[in-house]
């Protein structure tokens, strides 16, 4: 059975912290589901650490779905949200057909879109229309040449306008809002002001849950690790040295082994060889 927005509402009422990680294909959301996280995020950060862009900006509809039905094949538990993708939104009727598209093709449970007030009647109309919709505001990364890449909500104006943008998405029926590079003290505020849960990430450790994107949690880049973010593995290192052991282990021709092998019986393999050799 999967979790479903009245399981993550009661552990916001139990005041139980969660998890939401990033995940992109079959074999990751099979390892988050064996680690019981109850939410997975098919996050437009795949244009960067699937795809390899410098942003989240060139990632479409198609990708969001494709990616999406890979994680939903590979986990029965978890709650998995599809992130609408840059100007995916623009319009409500692009709302709709997107969100069309990643719940009933790619077989999410939920959309995640950005912005507050400026998306609150989009939010408003895919709620009444049967999408459960999650919000992200403060560091929004498809407004990222807009706002820079940067903590949001330092100054009175921007603390503000953050406050009014978690109490738009709530009041037009978002389920849950991510906080991005958002203060921890302003993030704390905007959790105990609203019902819905908020889900933190560089946002200090008062949200209702966090959520941290795959390849950093677990060490799969060599470049630097941000701030917002604890490598509790290093799996990048851990392949470079498994690949160079496989690569040392052909060239030695100690791989593969015997028990790596099958074998067909001499005597058939002599009779072959008889009836098709020189
Ligand atoms: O796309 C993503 O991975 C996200 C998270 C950082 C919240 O939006």
């Amino acid at each position: 059975m999967r979790t479903t927005l009245r399981d993550i509402a009661r552990l916001h009422a139990e005041g139980t912290r969660f998890t939401m990680v990033t995940a992109y294909d079959y074999t990751s959301a099979r390892i988050a589901e064996r680690a019981g996280i109850p939410l997975l995020l098919v996050g437009d950060s795949l244009g960067m650490v699937v795809q390899g862009h410098d942003s989240t900006l060139p990632v479409a509809v198609d990708d969001i779905v494709h990616h999406s039905q890979a994680v939903v094949r590979g986990c029965e538990t978890p709650l998995v949200v599809g992130d609408l993708p840059f100007l995916s939104y623009a319009t409500r009727r692009d709302a709709v057909h997107a969100a069309r598209r990643i719940m009933g093709e790619g077989g999410c449970g939920s959309v995640k879109l950005e912005g507050g007030r400026t998306v609150a009647r989009t939010v408003r109309l895919l709620v009444e229309s049967g999408v459960p919709v999650m919000g992200h505001l403060g560091f929004t990364p498809q407004s990222q040449h807009q706002i820079g890449v940067r903590v949001q909500g330092r100054d009175a104006a921007a603390a503000r306008a953050l406050v009014r943008d978690a109490l738009a998405l709530q009041d037009a029926g978002a389920w849950a809002i991510v906080l991005e590079l958002v203060p921890a003290s302003l993030a704390r505020e905007i959790t105990e002001l609203l019902s819905i849960p908020t889900i933190g990430i560089g946002a200090g450790a008062h949200c209702s849950g966090e959520v941290q994107v795959w390849h950093d949690v677990l060490g799969l880049f060599d470049a630097h690790v941000p701030k917002h973010t604890r490598r509790f593995a290093n799996l990048g290192d851990d392949a470079v040295d498994a690949l160079r052991e496989l690569s040392a282990q052909v060239a030695a021709g100690a791989f593969p082994g015997p028990e790596n092998c099958s074998d067909v019986d001499p005597g058939v393999l002599a009779e072959v060889m008889r009836e098709v050799g020189p």
